[in-house]
């Protein structure tokens, strides 16, 4: 009985998981009773003993059930796969249930110590009684406490080394809830290759950009960026990184949409800041694709291939795609995919305009490694995660996993209305039209390659030809889109907003990087939502005629004919939903 060697995931379990000096299995038992002054020659010590004994070996059978399932997995057919699923989902339910059998005694040795009510009341209930049942709940469950309970000083020890995940040591640096998002949106952005994947939450998506650009960028490096990118971004970059009393970052910016203009922005780079690279210093590649405020697309994979040919790390924010979009990190050849990749979980991922959160999703390498490993000092969780505190509260990231349930079906939805909206407003000869849905976009063929059933991400803009319209009867046209577009900021809700971005997103922006990106004083952004298009189209078309046609008569008549529209709503919904359906596999390749 007492000749079996404890193994170290028997060690694992133990109060003294670093100090232990236990030969063998019933050496692990005596320490564990010895450590809590347990006598075993009493009848409930031996009770105590005979279940930690087992509870080592069960311990040892579930990393042999780890280890068998790595290897097993590969070779399963579905139907295989699902038997082991539900297996182990029975062999976690009794887990609980013994875990939740332990609680009587637990309890009630508790109350036998008769603690005044005043000490009682001062400690609250001890939770962990009635938490185990919540292993249950069919929702993540939100952890709203700033500490938690752990089992042991070795225990906590090795917690605070990143060595124990499982004892959360404090909700700024970990909770249930926010792991909980963080594996989900693992598994929507990487698909099969989630477990090469790792994600840290942020309370919104400018933290989530700021500790990606902090845990990358060092003094003096260069950063080579997209032109259109978000405002605050655009003032994170150049305002803060970019500050010589800060980080001194030289940012050089690339307006093309292509690998080659990429390209030849980082080698002009390469050749103005030869100096700063002499020191040591690093260019990296920072992308917005789609972007804000036009969606219009980048080629990011062969931006990417080129960049990592070239030594260069790429950041990609996909907020505007959300991975319904596009999924960077699915490509099969590595070196297209972006090293970091960001979204603002705000955005259309939550899709209720009510939670605020942001993630950087990257290989497990560069995301953590236990404290000692060799790198652990450069992943982004012990250089800027574990350091900087700008964490995702578990309500925000519960009422993301909420919104995120409901992603495709809104995402479809918006990517109509956005093709019927951008072509409704192309087809009136004053309106100029920045989406890449319009089939004779310059952006168009790049739509069509990067972003998933080829359809456009809900964003773009329009403005009405120079000249055509006084300034006081646009904006008398813009102010008259209530209700059927909201007039609001945060792209990303199921609500149509419109906004103008020179006045509100895009306002740090200067008069020359206005104009470098695109956008005039009446440029109006569309956030396209999940309304009835046809609510949207006679919102558009009413605002015209009560505020546009007296400034300019028969404006709100060179519209498309209604029937017009009816047509091409009816169209491009069917023409979608068939897009959406023939992108899926053949029913034979579900089973495979
Ligand atoms: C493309 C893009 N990235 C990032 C952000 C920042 O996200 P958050 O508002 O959650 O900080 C925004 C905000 O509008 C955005 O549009």
């Amino acid at each position: 009985m007492g000749d079996v060697a404890p193994t170290a995931a028997m060690v694992r379990l133990s109060p003294l998981r670093g100090t232990s000096g236990a030969g063998d299995l019933d050496g692990l038992v005596d320490e564990q009773l010895g450590h809590f002054g347990i006598d075993p020659g009493t009848v409930y010590g031996a009770a105590l003993a005979r279940m930690a004994r087992r509870l080592y070996e069960c311990g040892e059978d579930a990393d042999a059930v780890w280890v068998t399932t790595q290897k097993a997995l590969a070779q399963l057919d579905r139907a295989d796969a699902g038997a082991l699923f539900n297996a182990q989902k029975f062999l976690s339910f009794q887990c609980a249930k013994v875990l939740d059998t332990l609680m009587n005694p637990w309890r009630a040795t508790y109350q036998s110590l008769r603690m005044d009510a005043s000490s009682t009341s001062a400690k609250g209930p001890y939770a962990v009684f009635d938490n185990v049942p919540a292993i249950f709940s069919a929702s993540p469950v939100v952890v709203r406490t700033a500490t938690y309970s752990y089992a042991s000083a070795e225990w906590v020890r090795e917690a605070f080394c990143g060595k124990e995940l499982m004892l959360d040591i404090y909700s700024r640096l970990l909770s249930p809830t926010s792991v909980a998002l963080a594996n989900h949106i693992v598994d929507l952005e990487c698909g099969h290759l989630a477990a090469e994947y790792f994600a840290w939450n942020f309370s919104s998506g400018m933290a989530a950009i700021d500790a990606t650009l902090g845990h990358v960028l060092g003094y003096e490096d260069v950063l080579v960026r997209s032109l259109n990118i978000y405002g605050g971004a655009f003032q994170l970059i150049h305002q803060w990184y970019g500050k010589p009393s800060n980080l001194n970052v030289a940012v050089e910016t690339f307006s093309g949409h292509t690998a080659e203009s990429a390209r030849e922005c980082w080698e002009a780079a390469a050749t103005k800041h030869r100096d700063r690279l002499e020191r040591g210093r690093k260019i990296y590649v920072y992308l917005e694709s789609p972007c804000n405020p036009q969606g219009y697309c980048l080629d990011v994979p062969a931006i990417c291939r080129e960049a990592h040919a070239a030594g260069l790390r790429v950041v990609l924010d996909s907020t505007v795609a959300t991975p319904f979009l596009q999924q960077s990190l699915q490509r099969e050849d590595e070196r297209e995919r972006p090293d970091f990749v960001i979204h603002s979980y705000t955005k259309d991922i939550a899709g209720s305009g009510a939670a605020l959160g942001g993630v950087v999703i990257a290989r497990t390498a560069d995301m953590f490694a236990p404290k000692g490993s060799p790198g652990w000092e450069n992943t982004m969780f012990w250089n800027v995660y574990f350091v900087k505190g700008a964490f995702l509260d578990a309500q925000a990231a519960s009422d993301i996993m909420l919104g995120a349930k409901t992603l495709v079906m809104r995402m479809l939805q918006k990517c109509i209305n956005t093709i019927v909206l951008a072509t409704f407003l192309d087809a009136h000869p004053h309106f100029h039209v920045q989406c890449n849905a319009l089939p004779d976009s310059p952006n168009a063929a790049l739509r069509k390659s990067q972003l998933r059933f080829g359809l456009p991400a809900p964003l773009f803009t329009a403005h009405i030809a120079d000249g055509t319209v006084s300034r006081a009867a646009f904006t008398a046209f813009f102010d008259g889109l209530e209700p059927a577009f909201s007039h609001q900021i945060s792209l990303g809700q199921t609500n149509s907003i419109v906004s103008c971005p020179a006045l509100t997103t895009h306002s740090e922006l200067d008069n020359d990087s206005l104009d470098a990106a695109g956008l005039k004083r009446t440029t109006v952004r569309f956030a396209v939502g999940c309304e009835d298009p046809k609510d949207l189209l006679a919102g558009l078309i009413a605002s015209a005629q009560t505020n546009l046609d007296p400034a300019c008569p028969g404006f709100s008549a060179k519209f498309m004919p209604l029937d017009t529209a009816d047509a091409l709503i009816r169209r491009v919904y069917l023409d979608a939903h068939a897009a959406y359906a023939d992108a899926k596999p053949p029913m034979r390749a579900y089973l495979g």
